[in-house]
């Protein structure tokens, strides 16, 4: 039995393949439950609060659903930075001090790198990283690998491509290190000079025996190679001016005549938003899995509620 979670505020803190297998199996049951509808009380009478200093669809959405459907019920700050006492000037600490006695968890997201962390050293919950500024979002991560074993049925040798803001992209920040658990990674890095993965990452991987290789070329042979394609957004937020972001924001575009020309068995991923890095007539691509990835999500998040709360 994996040693239990306290908090899950960065992928380091999932580097247990015991752990993954445990989570991943849950979260198939529960997908397959879905189709009988039967009631749940696996989490009756537990409340999960979900403050979001950040815009959030399917994060949120799917935290909240996960919660409910395991029979719990949900308190929440949509736009916490106007609807909560950080408007008054609170800090986040005492913030979650006092949302702590009033729930069983707290999901969190915040604009800012490291708040997550900081709020959490207050926290009498366990609290969930929700996505901080450009740091991580671990819990995109665990569906991310959870749908590429679903979809490929293995995470070894994989070659994986993943292609635009690597330096704001908190999502590959996470999936890249969670990923290298597995023997036989080989990572494409395709980005502008700009928006480079950011050492810190290269050297865990480094570290980890990853064979890595970067470039500028989208739509060489290395995307040709790869078994999963992970496309990202562009983060406009992160970016300090609009002609910045302008000169950078279309560099890669996965066009239909590109995904027809991947790997027959090849999945393309997108953590969704997507904006015009892939356009809406790649989803008839057999190779689109961006839409089940997004569902994958409430099973994954109900087995990482039902894995810290029961
Ligand atoms: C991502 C995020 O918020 O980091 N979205 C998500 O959680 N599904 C990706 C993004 O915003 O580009």
């Amino acid at each position: 039995m994996p040693k239990k979670l306290e908090h899950v505020l960065s992928v380091k803190q999932l580097m247990d393949t015991d752990l993954l297998d445990e989570l991943f199996f849950a979260a198939l049951q529960y997908e397959k439950d879905d189709a009988t509808r039967a009631a749940r009380v696996t989490l009756s009478g537990r409340v999960l609060a979900t403050m979001f200093y950040e815009p959030s669809t399917r994060t949120r959405f799917s935290f909240e659903a996960a919660m409910l459907r395991l029979g719990g019920a949900v308190l929440t700050a949509e736009n916490a930075m106007e609807n909560s006492s950080a408007a008054k000037g609170e800090s986040i600490a005492d913030t979650v001090r006092v949302i702590g006695g009033y729930a069983d968890a707290i999901v969190m997201r915040h604009f800012e790198r490291g708040a997550i962390q900081e709020a959490a050293s207050a926290s009498p919950v366990p609290m969930i990283n929700a996505g901080d500024g450009a740091g991580e979002h671990p819990t995109q991560a665990l569906l991310d690998v959870y749908t590429i074993r679903k979809e490929l049925g293995r995470l070894n040798d994989l070659h994986v491509a993943v292609i635009g803001d690597l330096k704001n992209g908190r999502t590959v920040h996470s999936l890249l290190p969670l990923l290298s658990l597995y023997p036989g990674l080989h990572v494409t890095l395709i980005a502008p000079p700009s928006l480079r993965l950011p050492e810190e990452y290269m050297e865990q991987l480094r570290a980890r025996g990853v064979t890595l290789e970067e470039t500028e070329d989208f739509g060489g042979e290395a995307l040709r190679a790869a078994d999963v394609v992970y496309m990202t957004r562009v983060q406009r937020e992160r970016f300090g001016s609009d002609a910045e972001y302008d000169a950078v924001k279309a560099v890669y575009v996965l066009t239909e005549h590109i995904a027809d020309e991947l790997k027959p068995e090849a999945i393309i991923l997108h953590a969704l938003p997507r904006l015009q890095e892939l356009p809406a007539g790649v989803d008839r691509n057999l190779r689109a899995a961006y839409f089940r990835q997004a569902k994958n999500g409430l099973h994954m998040r109900m087995a990482l509620l039902a894995y810290l709360l029961s």
